[in-house]
């Protein structure tokens, strides 16, 4: 008989069911046994189906991994500890000191602080109107390794006209790397626009329920394969746990995104009659919804922002008078949320930056979810009635 601490490291050993569970375990093993040395090189080398080490990814990961390339109709994709985690990977995967970077001027204050830091090893970053075709032909007059957009910039939602967009960036050498973070998958399928990479923070409206952050790159094998050992080698691919979460997520995408962006429109419209909001931004509203309707489809996402006067006391009247939206400082899940991009994503930049990004004190940001719109109408007429 063994002793008691030998027995109580051994003895959990479970038997393998003759059956398989309904839902996908949770491979929460950092390391993994193997029978032989042979199996170890067989693992390694890819002739055997198997997990070297947690810290590069586990099976959660890769049924992550494979849904997502299947959503996007990928090659390839990697899953990584957050959105900023994926973006941060595939530059420093793919570029160099010498890398000359062009991106939207209305990306995620976060990723504007990411390329920032990326200049400090010489890498040269240029920021422009991405969907006005002037400013592209002029930035992408000279040469580029990437060209960084997304799909529906965050505030403003803006859409950019992708299939065109890889045509300019692969006419100046550049790969085309499209944060889809907005659209998902579910409205917009980057890579078969021309794009070479998409980028997608899973912390949104993919996790849905405000409780994973996760991020991923998908394209093809050969521009994801190096991200991929990077991530790995830096351990920076997140929890087999957040990785489950967002797999069972992304199986009711369609269901939530269907009904949030039909009720995203609607809400859109009424915001457009209130004599309080001096400006509605929403993809699906004339004049561009035509425009729009080139890169997006079933409809035109879930996040409606408008404009209210810029007075910070007028907007915390506002938020005080709501019974059910709350201020979350973030987006994508199935409850309708509030955010204000000055204090919070967009809090790194300069004063100056958010001004010529039209993102001021009364600038606020709406993530419609799956409630019936009319109750969030009547929340935000509560909210707006404040303001008298
Ligand atoms: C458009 C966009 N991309 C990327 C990110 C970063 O995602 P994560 O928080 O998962 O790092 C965000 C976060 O708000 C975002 O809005």
């Amino acid at each position: 008989m063994s002793g008691f601490d030998t027995a109580a490291v051994h003895a959990a050993a479970c038997e393998p069911p003759c059956n398989e569970p309904a839902a996908a375990p949770i491979y929460a093993a950092a390391g993994w046994t193997f029978r032989s040395l042979d199996e170890v090189d067989a693992v390694y080398e890819g002739r055997a189906h198997g997990t070297v080490y947690g810290g590069s990814g586990g099976p959660n990961h890769e049924l992550l991994e494979n849904l997502l390339a299947s959503l996007h109709d990928a090659q390839a994709c990697v899953v990584t500890g957050s959105g900023m985690s994926a973006l941060a990977v595939t530059l420093l995967a793919l570029g160099s000191a010498r890398s000359r970077v062009v991106a939207s001027h209305d990306v995620y204050g976060n990723t504007t602080r990411l390329l920032g830091d990326l200049e400090r090893f010489g890498v040269r970053v240029e920021h422009g109107d991405l969907v006005d075709r002037s400013s592209v032909e002029s930035l992408l007059a000279q040469p580029a390794q990437f060209v960084i957009v997304e799909t529906i910039s965050n505030p403003r939602l803006r859409v950019a006209d992708v299939a065109w967009l890889a045509q300019r960036a692969h006419a100046c050498g550049a790969w085309l790397v499209v944060d889809n973070t907005m659209a998902t998958p579910y409205h917009c399928r980057p890579l078969a626009l021309g794009a070479d990479l998409v980028v997608e923070s899973l912390t949104k409206f993919i996790g849905g329920h405000h409780d994973v952050v996760c991020g991923a790159v998908a394209g093809s094998q050969k521009l994801v394969e190096p991200i991929r050992v990077l991530a790995g080698r830096l351990g920076v691919v997140g929890s087999p746990f957040e990785a489950w979460l967002a797999a069972r997520s992304c199986s009711t995408l369609g269901l939530r995104l269907g009904r949030s962006s039909k009720g995203a429109l609607e809400i859109a419209r009424w915001l457009q009659g209130r004599r309080e909001v001096h400006k509605v931004h929403y993809p699906g509203l004339e004049p561009a919804r035509d425009a729009a309707s080139q890169t997006l489809s079933n409809g035109f996402g879930s996040v409606v922002s408008f404009e209210l006067a810029p007075e910070r006391a007028a907007v915390n009247r506002f938020l005080a008078a709501l019974r059910h939206l709350t201020l979350v400082l973030s987006f994508g899940g199935v409850a309708t949320t509030l955010s204000h991009p000055a204090t919070s994503s967009h809090r790194a930049l300069t004063q100056q930056q958010r001004q010529a990004l039209g993102i001021h004190d009364g600038f606020l940001r709406l993530s419609v979810g799956i409630e019936e719109p009319e109750d969030v109408i009547a929340d935000l007429e509560r909210g707006l009635a404040a303001l008298a």
